[in-house]
């Protein structure tokens, strides 16, 4: 459509001058900025207002664009042709001639790197001479932005402009995988793990949960809609927004449904969408019915377990 196009370019200029952009990706927006200036990536960390120990998602449009930053390996050769262009992010290890500004890996040894595959930050990715640092477009530790309406909500005139892409495909983050060293999930996404398990012949690990890790999202207090969340509730209390995924006979106005047919993926694109109308409509508490732990279902309970920490 000749309005993307317009779209893409008006995003080329804002970014080449340094400035944050709204990006669409099938998994959540990004807030977006050239990934090799300093002056650029800076602004991303007090927009979001996001502590600078904790590192960006670098997007590029091809592996030859990678290759210019980070020494890639068998594993993710494995991994880029099951699931690339997707909703996945590799740790690796950055080259020493990389440009990258020092600002978004907070001067580390290692990257983190995707190939989102949304048709317009693809193009707006192939259009561009460096690559896109993009945290998800919201304010720190809070529920993540699915569509543009999402970002402006999160930012308001701070954020220069926005690629309008419609509602995020997923709806949740990419699933985070290391190949530093053994391949393992850092941060469960929208990738199921059998699937990446299967890919790489079992040869990976999740990563447990201990006390002070320092990865994905993964400080304690995240995807917080800024209400008190109850998990595992099977009546809500009166006055209380009520999550759920099973039918139900009584349905009363404060029941969400997050997907109509009890579908794990549909619950999970919109899982976001729904935290954040319940938050405007000025509920005071969530209560969430149990969700199977099993493929999407895994995520979605490990983003409502960030979520109800306060
Ligand atoms: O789906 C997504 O991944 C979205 C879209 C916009 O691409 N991005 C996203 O970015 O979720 P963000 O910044 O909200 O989460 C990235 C996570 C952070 O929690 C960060 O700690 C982790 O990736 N991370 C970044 N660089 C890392 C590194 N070198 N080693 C380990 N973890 C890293
Ligand atoms: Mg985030």
């Amino acid at each position: 459509m000749k309005k993307d196009l317009s779209n893409i370019k008006k995003s080329k200029l804002y970014l080449d001058k340094n400035e944050c952009v709204g990006i669409p990706t099938e998994t959540v927006y990004g807030l977006a900025a050239n990934a090799y200036s300093d002056r650029a990536t800076e602004k991303i960390f007090k927009l979001k207002k996001r502590p600078k120990k904790n590192p960006l998602i670098v997007h590029y449009f091809s592996i030859r664009d990678l290759e210019k930053d980070c020494n890639i390996n068998k594993n993710f050769i494995k991994l880029y042709k099951n699931f690339c262009p997707g909703p996945i992010t590799f740790i690796l290890k950055i080259k020493k001639e990389s440009k990258i500004s020092k600002n978004v890996n907070d001067n580390k040894s290692t990257l983190a790197v995707r190939f989102p595959k949304h048709p317009l930050t693809r193009r707006l990715l192939k259009f561009l001479n460096y690559p896109l640092a993009a945290p998800s477009a919201n304010i720190s530790s809070r529920v993540s932005a699915v569509s543009k309406m999402d970002v402006k909500e999160e930012f308001g005139n701070k954020v220069k402009f926005i690629l309008d892409g419609g509602t995020s495909k997923f709806g949740l983050e990419s699933t985070i995988v290391s190949l530093i060293n053994k391949p393992q999930i850092l941060r469960l996404g929208c990738i199921e793990v059998n699937k990446i398990r299967k890919a790489l012949k079992n040869k990976i690990s999740l990563k447990k949960k201990s006390k002070n890790f320092i990865v994905p999202g993964q400080g304690k207090v995240h995807y917080s809609p800024g209400i008190k969340v109850r998990l595992n509730v099977q009546n809500p209390k009166l006055h209380e927004a009520f999550i759920l995924i099973k039918k139900r006979n009584f349905n009363g106005n404060n029941y969400f449904y997050l997907s109509k047919k009890n579908n794990l993926n549909e619950a999970g694109k919109n899982l976001y969408k729904t935290l954040r109308m319940i938050k405007k409509l000025k509920y005071k508490s969530i209560a969430v019915e149990r969700i199977p732990n099993k493929g999407i279902g895994q995520t979605i309970n490990d983003r409502l377990i960030r979520a109800s920490k306060r």
